[in-house]
């Protein structure tokens, strides 16, 4: 088979299990046609995906959650819509149009006013979220610039508590993390390095595929 029919493979298999354990939704679906409407890219979470990270959130019942990378908000509003009332999610991200997407989509999924958007580099926004005693968060998803994971990670830890999860996205990207030399390859390495040299949590990786390729997501969670 070539790798064309197995990707396409990959996305019919993604669009079966997305039929049947998620549907239409009419306020994802409306976020992700305002994405595309405002010309931003369509590397959000898959549909999958997003429950995926909905329902570790409600697992561990999550009440502050943290996304670094909000783009138009679609992994936002899965995120968002795990916490229980009284329940709060900043989410970082560095371009106002994106924000400002997210915001309205956002809104329109009735979350505004359970998520707190900063717009900013988030190496910038993530000293001022310790400063403000944001934290501690239960769950932090990132998923913004690569080459900054590891970076990110370590703020994650920083503003995490034990028993907090810490899930990274795109970390395999179609296996270049084993001998990639762009920044994105070199990026997760740094993120697989800081991860293997740190007690404080217990952390895994595991590959996908769908209708984002070939990825992976990595999980830590933070040592008690
Ligand atoms: N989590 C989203 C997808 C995020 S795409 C979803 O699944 O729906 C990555 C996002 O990270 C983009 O919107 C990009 O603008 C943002 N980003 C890139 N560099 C950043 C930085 N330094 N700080 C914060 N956000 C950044
Ligand atoms: C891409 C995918 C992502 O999930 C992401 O966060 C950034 C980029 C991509 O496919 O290019
Ligand atoms: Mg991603």
């Amino acid at each position: 088979m070539s790798s064309q029919d197995q990707s396409q493979r990959w996305n019919t298999v993604d669009a079966y299990l997305a039929d049947r354990l998620i549907g239409a939704d009419a306020e994802l679906d409306s976020a992700l046609a305002f994405n595309a409407a405002a010309g931003l890219p369509a590397i959000d979470v898959s549909p999958p995906q997003g429950k995926l990270l909905h329902l570790l959130a409600r697992s561990i019942g999550a009440r502050r959650i943290l996304e670094v990378g909000a783009l138009g908000g679609y992994s936002t509003i899965w995120l968002a819509r795990a916490l229980p009332e009284g329940g709060r999610l900043v989410t970082l991200e560095l371009e106002q149009k994106h924000a400002d997407v997210a915001a309205a989509n956002l809104a329109r999924a009735g979350l505004a006013e359970r998520v707190d958007i900063r717009v900013g580099p988030a190496l910038d926004t993530l000293p001022k979220l310790e400063t403000e005693a944001a934290g501690p968060f239960d769950l932090a998803f990132i998923d913004a610039d690569k080459p900054n994971n590891a970076n990110y990670f370590a703020w994650a830890l920083k503003l995490a508590r034990p028993g907090s999860l810490i899930i990274v996205d795109n970390v395999v990207r179609d296996g270049s993390v084993l001998a990639g030399t762009d920044a994105h390859a070199v990026g997760a390495r740094a993120l697989f390095d800081a991860l293997a040299a740190e007690p404080r949590v217990t952390a895994t990786a595991i590959q996908t595929v769908g209708s984002k390729g070939w990825d992976g997501f990595a999980i830590a969670l933070v040592n008690g």
